[in-house]
């Protein structure tokens, strides 16, 4: 993974548990190809060393203004100004009143204060206890934050190192580092709302059978986190799969193709993009038994009769809205041979402009695939690679179709 490759990191720690936390997102980023600058408070270096934090990041860490190492003596200049973007993690209730007031008596908050506000983010993960998080002082030093162009990221819910439970724990490292990386995307789908279904459904049969196929959801998922990277409002509907949902996308579980319709009319209306990755089943049982089937020990073996499920993305794309060009539809064709046939054939048969093909075989569970985009104009190929990496290319192509 590369990421983050190019990208010079301050990361900023003041005093909390979560700094703990903070040790284990450097090495992601090290490992996303970024390079890592830390500077720690004196507080944090209560919780952590900086030989953890030299160590992992490969320099050494920044604790005092008055550090002679700059040959003008002026770190918080130098510093701020080789960032890319300068992290806060952990962020503490303290630190963050410090930084909305303009307080600069340390190294890290008089970088924060002289880091060129137009070019240089600043991103804060706060980190504490859920009372002081809840405090109306600290929620509204994060909205002015905000105001002030700070990128304030959510918190984790759950247990606290206090050993009370609630709202105010620091996103887990892998959390940081998706906000990270998302943050250096190209917003191409700012304001725009895309509806995703991914995965792929299935049909009970009775309470404890039922018909699948082997689709891991994993190209799905990958285009609702690169939509959602682009800066879309994201929904994401899920048959059975136990991928983790990418962060900032509203994700709706479904089970049949007949939910996974509810769901997608549910939101339809809403959209501007509607994506069809799932490989909803074609069929599913006529009727479920409400009581498993029990073998009898005759041989007898159940009859089973077929009926055809609704087809979800036709459906959406006779709307109006499609029809008008309000809802841009695309589809997916999972094929073994004959892609380019089998892919043009499916783009008019579903009334869609962009039809997506890649093959079945080499896709189903994996974490590479290559795709064949099929419009009014053409085919182009979007060549072998890693599922996210074709995903944010194909964000690439629909907002140019957007125009
Ligand atoms: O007809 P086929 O299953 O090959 O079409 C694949 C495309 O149609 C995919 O985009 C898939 O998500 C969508 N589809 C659907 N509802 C169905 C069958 C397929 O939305 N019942």
């Amino acid at each position: 993974m590369s990421d983050l490759a190019g990208k010079h990191i301050v990361l900023g720690l003041s005093g909390g548990v979560a700094a703990y936390k903070a040790a284990e997102f450097c090495r992601g980023l090290v490992k996303a190809g970024a390079t890592v600058q830390v500077v720690m408070t004196d507080a944090a270096e209560h919780f952590i060393t900086p030989v953890t934090m030299q160590a992992l990041s490969g320099r050494p860490v920044y604790t005092s203004q008055w550090d002679a190492r700059e040959g003008n003596n002026m770190p918080h200049i130098n510093l701020s100004r080789e960032a890319d973007a300068i992290v806060i993690a952990p962020a503490s209730a303290d630190f963050l009143a410090k930084l909305l007031h303009g307080r600069a008596d340390d190294l890290l908050s008089l970088l924060c204060l002289a880091r060129p506000i137009e070019r240089v983010p600043l991103i804060v993960a706060p980190a504490m206890n859920r009372e002081m998080y809840a405090h109306p002082a600290t929620q509204r030093n994060l909205a002015q934050l905000r105001a002030d162009g700070t990128v304030v990221l959510g918190v984790g819910s759950g247990d606290q190192a206090c050993g009370e439970t609630g709202d105010g724990r620091m996103l887990e490292p892998d959390e940081l580092l998706e906000e990270l990386i998302a943050h250096f995307q190209p917003k191409r789908l700012a304001g725009k709302h895309v509806l995703i279904t991914a995965g792929p459904t299935f049909e009970a049969i009775d309470p404890v059978r039922g018909i699948t196929n082997r689709s891991s959801g994993k190209m799905g998922f990958a285009i609702a986190r690169a939509a959602r990277e682009a800066g879309a409002q994201v929904t994401l509907v899920a048959g059975p799969v136990a991928l983790p949902t990418p962060r900032g996308v509203q994700r709706v579980d479904v089970e049949s193709a007949a939910d996974m319709q509810r769901a997608v009319q549910a939101s339809a209306d809403a959209a501007d993009v509607f994506i069809a990755a799932a490989a909803v089943a074609d069929w599913r049982p006529a009727s479920a038994a409400d009581q498993k089937i029990k073998k009898d020990g005759s041989g007898a073996v159940p009859a089973l009769a077929f009926v055809e499920n609704p087809d979800i993305l036709a459906g959406v794309a006779a709307s109006a809205r499609a029809k008008s060009g309000a809802l841009y539809c695309v589809g997916f064709a999972a094929e073994s041979h004959d892609l380019l046939a089998h892919a043009q054939a499916k783009r008019a048969r579903k009334g869609v402009p962009l039809l997506v093909g890649n093959i079945g075989p080499d896709t189903f569970g994996r974490d590479h695939n290559a795709l064949l985009l099929v419009d009014a104009n053409g085919a182009s190929e979007l060549p072998r690679a890693d599922k996210l990496s074709l995903a944010r290319a194909l964000m690439a192509e629909i907002a140019r179709r957007l125009g």
